[in-house]
């Protein structure tokens, strides 16, 4: 039997991956503070996701999740949004052209600055310090002041997501992500590359379409999907102070919703079945996504879609296979079958990342550009095999010209990682990158 739900009952289970705040009187002050703040977004929105990803699941749509590994409080900036903002939509654009289905844009962005870690401690030159959790939590510095917990840290995540969400709203319906832009949004620094002809070739086919369709009567003026988009947001639900702050009863639903994003997700580390973070997610009407790695065996899952998911609504649940190159082929098969022969109502998307960092010779993490392509064709592979539906990915990436994962047509080498590192967490494929793979999921879409 399952007990009753409220925003707080996740505190009677045991919980990972939290940090340990030196002072419990400034953590109630803070979650005081953040539970009187105007919500980040409102129900109704983390609705219309539902129904968007519910279209996904039945193969009427397709997923794009993408954004920063981790975002920090040093890269903030207008210019850093609108670039991963732009590559979205780059990708968004290319995909749709190879799908010929509508792209649901969900970015990591506007909330994801918490980080699950696989040790507690960091030795560096003899000297142990707590790990770096992300800037929600403590400093990435490697001194004992910057490694202490502060929870304060969180009301400046709060402020850095308000007005990062209100840029990304400003692209969306502004003008920015017009259509008859498309050409616009291609990046400087890409304009010599493959991926940038590639890209203009598409766009100028794009253009060409919108004056026709112009000359038929269907303008930006009176045809608002041509000159909006819609972009949700989606962090890992990690830090529950954080997520149980911004829980909201909806006006017209009485449903509970947590509205620091539209979409929120349990990492691969907290989810277990009687932990924590599945207690606080069941509770929440948002649609989440679960990681799955290849430590989870089918029936595990299927307790997991039990719990999160019992009414088996589509669209509710998202889950995301992050197995490794070498492992998705024999690890998602029989995950598909079971939830199949159960019919369990899911959409499945592709984390081709998580299980495909490696650490080169001189000490940087990476990840190689062939494994995170490897991943997603052994993705779209198994789905056709079980007759299932591959329906989305999900990438860690940025619109700077990083150097963080290795190869790529800029043929990226392990000598070059030093040169443009700065993820404050995992290796993020760099724009010119993001926009290869975009190319080459849209060719496995035109062919499945
Ligand atoms: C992440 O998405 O950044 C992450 C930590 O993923 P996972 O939980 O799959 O390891
Ligand atoms: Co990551």
């Amino acid at each position: 039997m399952t007990l009753p739900w409220t925003p707080t009952t996740w505190r009677t289970k045991p919980i990972k991956q939290q940090p340990s705040y030196p002072d419990a009187a400034v953590v109630a002050d803070v979650e005081k503070t953040l539970k009187k703040q105007p919500p980040l977004v409102f129900a109704g929105e983390a609705r219309r996701l539902k129904k968007h990803l519910a279209d996904v699941g039945a193969g009427r749509a397709f997923l794009l999740q993408g954004g920063d590994c981790a975002e920090s409080f040093a890269e903030f900036s207008a210019d850093n949004i609108r670039d991963t903002f732009r590559v979205l939509l780059q990708m968004a654009v290319v995909m749709t052209y190879g799908a010929a289905k509508p792209i649901v844009k969900v970015a990591r962005m506007a909330g994801q600055f918490a980080k699950p870690r696989s040790d507690d401690f960091e030795t560096q030159d003899g000297l142990r310090l707590p790990s770096y959790r992300g800037d929600m939590v403590n400093g990435i510095g490697f001194t004992e002041g910057e490694r202490i917990p502060d929870p304060r840290r969180m009301l400046e995540v709060y402020h850095q997501s308000a007005a990062t969400l209100n840029l990304m709203r400003a692209f969306a319906s502004g003008g920015y992500a017009d259509l008859h832009a498309v050409q616009r949004w291609n990046l400087d620094f890409a304009r010599n590359s493959a991926q940038s002809e590639k890209y203009i070739t598409l766009a100028n086919r794009i253009s060409e379409a919108l004056r026709f369709m112009e000359a038929c009567g269907l303008t930006a003026a009176n045809t608002p999907q041509l000159r909006e988009t819609e972009v949700f947001t989606s962090h890992e639900a990690l830090l529950l102070p954080f997520e149980e702050a911004f829980v909201r009863t909806d006006s017209t639903t009485g449903d509970y919703y947590d509205t620091s994003a539209h979409m929120l997700w349990i990492g691969d580390r907290t989810r277990q079945l009687d932990g924590a973070h599945v207690e606080f997610m069941r509770g929440i009407k948002n649609p989440i996504g679960v990681k799955c790695g290849n430590s989870l065996p089918a029936d595990d899952l299927l307790r997991l879609c039990d719990a999160l998911n019992p009414d088996n609504e589509p669209g509710r649940l998202v889950l995301i296979a992050r197995m490794g190159a070498g492992k998705v082929g024999e690890g998602l098969p029989p995950l598909l079958r079971a939830l199949k022969r159960e019919g369990k109502s899911v959409v499945w998307s592709c984390d081709p990342m998580h299980g495909n960092t490696i650490k080169a010779v001189n000490g940087y993490k990476t990840r190689p550009f062939d494994m995170i392509l490897a991943e997603v064709r052994g993705f779209f592979e198994a789905h056709k095999a079980e007759g299932t539906i591959a329906g989305g990915v999900h990438f860690e990436m940025t619109g700077q010209d990083v150097t963080e994962c290795l190869g790529g047509s800029q043929l990226i080498e392990t000598e070059d990682l030093s040169s443009r590192y700065h993820t404050h967490c995992d290796p993020r494929l760099n724009a010119t990158q993001a926009l290869e793979l975009a190319f080459l999921v849209a060719d496995m879409l035109e062919k499945a």
